[in-house]
C-alpha cells in the first residue's frame, strides 16, 4: 500500500517542534497540498504557517484531549496521511516516582492520544482512498528503558496497537508505519549526552516509508543497534539497560 507524498494531505500532531516540525517541512518539501499542523498551542506554530503559506493549516490539538481529536476531524476531512509524532516523556522512575501520575500522563499521550487519533482518522482516510498512518515511537518500545520509567511501556502499547490497527485497516487500503527512532536532538532528548540524530533524517526516512507503506521501521543507527543487540543477547540488554538507573548522565555512547 504505497502513498504519493506530493499531492497529498497531511496532519502531524506535535507538529510545531522536533521532529514534527521536520515532517511537517519534508511533507511541503515533497509537494503536500496541505499539511495541517496539530499543536497544543496555536502560537507555536505561527512560524511553519509563515513558511507555508496557504498550504499550511494550524490546528489546536492536544491529544491527550478527546473533544480536540473530535474538532480537528471534523474540520480536517480531506487528510490522507496522518504523523502520530505527538510524544511526553516526564523524566521519571516506575516505582521511584512519587506518584503515577507521570506514568498516566505519558499512556495518556503516547498510548491514548495515538489510538484516538487512528480512530477519529480512520474513516476520513477510508474515503479518501486509504492513506497512511505514521506512528513515531522509540527504540524504548522495543526493549524496556528502567531509567523512562513509564515512556517505555507506554511507546510498547503504542507498537501493539500499531500492529493490530494495521491489520484492522487493512481491507480499507490503510498502510500503518511503526517507525522506531532512537536518539534524536530535541527538547526530548536534551538530557542525553552523545551523537544524536537530526530530526530532518528521522522526517525524510519517515516520509520514504510512506511511499512504499513499510509496517514497521528502524529510522537510525542507534535503533537498529537496539534490536541487533536484543537478538543477540537479549538478557545482557536489559542488564545493561539497567545499569543506566545508577548513571549521573545518560549517554548514546558515542
Ligand atoms: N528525541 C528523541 O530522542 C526521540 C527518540 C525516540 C522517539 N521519539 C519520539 O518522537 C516524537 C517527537 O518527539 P521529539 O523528539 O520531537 O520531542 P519534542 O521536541 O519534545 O516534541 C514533542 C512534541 O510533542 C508535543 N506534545 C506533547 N504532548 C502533547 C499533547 N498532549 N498533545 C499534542 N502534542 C503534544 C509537543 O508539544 P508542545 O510544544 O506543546 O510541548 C511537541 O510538539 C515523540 O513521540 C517521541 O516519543 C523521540
Amino acid at each position: 500500500m504505497a502513498t504519493e507524498i506530493a499531492g497529498s494531505v497531511a496532519l502531524v500532531t506535535g507538529g510545531n517542534r522536533g521532529i514534527g516540525e521536520a515532517f511537517v517541512r519534508a511533507f511541503l518539501a515533497a509537494g503536500a497540498a496541505k499539511v495541517y499542523v496539530g499543536t497544543r498551542d496555536p502560537d507555536n506554530a505561527r512560524h511553519l504557517a509563515e513558511e507555508g503559506g496557504d498550504r499550511v493549516v494550524v490546528l489546536a490539538l492536544d491529544v491527550a484531549d478527546p473533544a480536540q481529536i473530535a474538532a480537528a476531524a471534523a474540520v480536517a476531512q480531506d487528510v490522507s496521511v496522518v504523523v502520530n509524532n505527538a510524544g511526553a516523556f516526564l523524566n521519571q522512575r516506575l516505582i521511584g516516582a512519587e506518584t503515577m501520575d507521570a506514568a498516566r500522563a505519558e499512556m495518556e499521550v503516547n498510548f491514548f492520544g495515538l489510538l484516538g487519533m487512528c480512530r477519529a482518522f480512520a474513516p476520513i482516510l477510508k474515503a479518501n482512498g486509504g492513506g497512511a498512518i505514521v506512528n513515531v515511537l522509540s527504540s524504548g518500545g522495543v526493549v524496556a528503558v528502567p531509567a523512562m520509567g513509564g515512556y517505555s511501556p507506554s511507546k510498547f502499547a503504542a507498537r501493539a496497537a500499531s500492529t493490530s490497527i494495521r491489520a484492522e485497516l487493512a481491507k480499507q487500503g490503510t498502510s500503518v508505519t511503526a517507525l522506531i527512532v532512537g536518539s534524536v536532538d530535541t527538547r526530548m532528548a536534551a538530557h542525553v549526552d552523545g551523537a544524536k540524530e537530526r530530526p530532518e533524517d528521522i522526517a525524510r526516512i519517515g516520509l520514504s516509508a510512506i511511499k512504499r507503506g513499510a509496517d514497521e521501521i528502524d529510522t537510525d543507527r542507534m535503533a537498529m543497534e537496539v534490536r541487533a543487540a536484543m537478538a543477540r543477547d537479549p538478557k545482557a540488554q536489559e542488564r545493561a539497560l539497567a545499569r543506566m538507573l545508577d548513571m549521573e548522565t545518560i549517554s548514546t555512547g558515542r
